[in-house]
């Protein structure tokens, strides 16, 4: 039988458990979520991945069967609880419930395997944010706006532009010439972005998907509102939008209605697919350029691989506790997406916000580290979804 002592954190007064001999700490099944109730995991003296029945403390090497309940996108929307509104706990691994003993060892080599190690090892360490203030799903409804009536809710759009927009149900080009309103976040998803973002000071956001500039709009107009002037650096803010038919297919419109809005300093568009940018925007962070986003909004190519893609490299970008906002979760490829996040990225954790049933929007809770203590990912496993 294996000694472990089941422990309270006294910082987060979570359970926890504790191997006097092997020094090792592991988490309970919310920790591996397509674990079923009473199990846990830990990692074996081989490295394997062992999981532990939380009643008798007995280990195994094959996952429980029976009783497992895979989370699944629509049962973390309607489970999981909103972040800590506290705002001023700056370490995630507190925030979140990690033991002191088991953060110290976040990042060390506590096994002999060469893949021991975060993916943003080589990414220069900022300080965390503050763990985010996320609005509650209810917020808008209790001023009677809903879903019908939020397209011509002026509270809902924060440009001169967007009203336009919403009202012709157009936009126009260069010429002013009109063209039909035909992609964009709606009024709801486009002020939880920019709730996000003036509750929590965001001020380096990116978006995959630019289209006509709403979201865009929605995200620079809440820098200006938080008093940022545009650019990189101390008191400074900017959304980077990705899109490769920003010029062709949407005739420059987004970019142009950023600038319409006034919000064009704040504002850089890099036409390009995400599978070239987001390389290269990480290689800014990764060389010291820029800090890592606090905000991320996935709103372009629909395909289950694109948005893993886009997701992967966001993950790498995002500084712990930033954002990851998913636009359009129910599209089957999307959905898709998300139930392998929710089942395969633990360092992740979905919220509520007042859009959930159309964008998913997680909060970063650590880095991840492969083959690392619990909580992390063995090198050649994944949990099915
Ligand atoms: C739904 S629209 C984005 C809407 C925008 N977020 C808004 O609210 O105004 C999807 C966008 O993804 C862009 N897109 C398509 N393939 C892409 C790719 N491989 N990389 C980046 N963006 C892509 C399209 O050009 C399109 O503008």
């Amino acid at each position: 039988m294996t000694e472990w002592v089941k422990k309270v954190s006294s910082k987060t007064n979570k359970p926890y458990f504790f191997n006097a001999a092997t020094n090792k700490s592991f988490f309970t099944n919310d920790d591996l979520a397509s674990l079923p109730t009473p199990w846990g995991f830990t990692w074996g003296p081989d490295k394997a991945l062992l999981y532990v029945d939380l009643t008798t403390m007995k280990t195994q090497a094959e996952p429980p069967q029976g009783g497992g309940k895979k989370r699944k996108l629509d049962d973390a929307a309607t489970s999981s609880s909103s972040s800590s509104s506290s705002g001023t706990v700056a370490n995630a691994a507190v925030a979140y419930g990690i033991p002191a003993e088991v953060q110290g060892t976040a990042t060390k080599q506590d096994t002999n395997a060469h893949h021991t190690h975060t993916e943003v090892d080589y990414i220069k360490r900022f300080t965390p944010l503050p763990v985010p203030v996320i609005g509650q799903p209810d917020e808008f409804t209790k001023q009677g706006i809903t879903e019908k009536n939020m397209w011509n809710n002026l509270d809902l759009q924060v440009t001169e532009t967007l009203r336009k927009t919403f009202k012709d149900y157009k936009v126009y080009d260069a010429q002013g010439v009109g063209v039909k309103f035909q992609a964009g976040v709606n009024p709801l998803e486009g002020m939880t972005l920019h709730n996000h973002i003036k509750r929590n000071n965001f001020r380096y956001c990116c978006e995959i998907g630019c289209a006509y500039g709403t979201s865009a709009q929605y995200m620079c107009q809440a820098f200006k509102d938080l008093g940022f002037t545009g650019g990189v650096g101390p008191n400074k803010a900017q959304l980077v939008s990705v899109d490769p038919y920003q010029d062709t297919q949407w005739k420059g419109i987004g970019a142009l209605n950023v600038e319409r809005a006034g919000l064009k300093e704040f504002h850089r568009v890099v036409q390009m697919k995400d599978f070239l940018a987001l390389p290269m925007l990480l290689s800014e962070i990764v060389s010291g350029t820029r800090e890592r986003y606090h905000m991320i909004f996935i709103d372009g190519m629909h395909l289950f691989d694109y948005t893993l893609l886009d997701f992967f490299y966001a993950d790498l970008m995002l500084e712990v506790n930033g954002v990851i906002v998913v636009d359009d979760i129910k599209h089957p490829s999307v959905k898709k997406c998300m139930d392998y996040i929710l089942t395969n990225y633990p360092h992740y954790r979905l919220v509520q916000t007042p859009c959930s049933s159309s964008a998913a929007t997680f909060v970063k809770r650590f880095d991840d580290v492969i083959d690392g203590p619990p909580r992390c990912r063995r090198w050649n496993t994944h949990s099915d979804f």
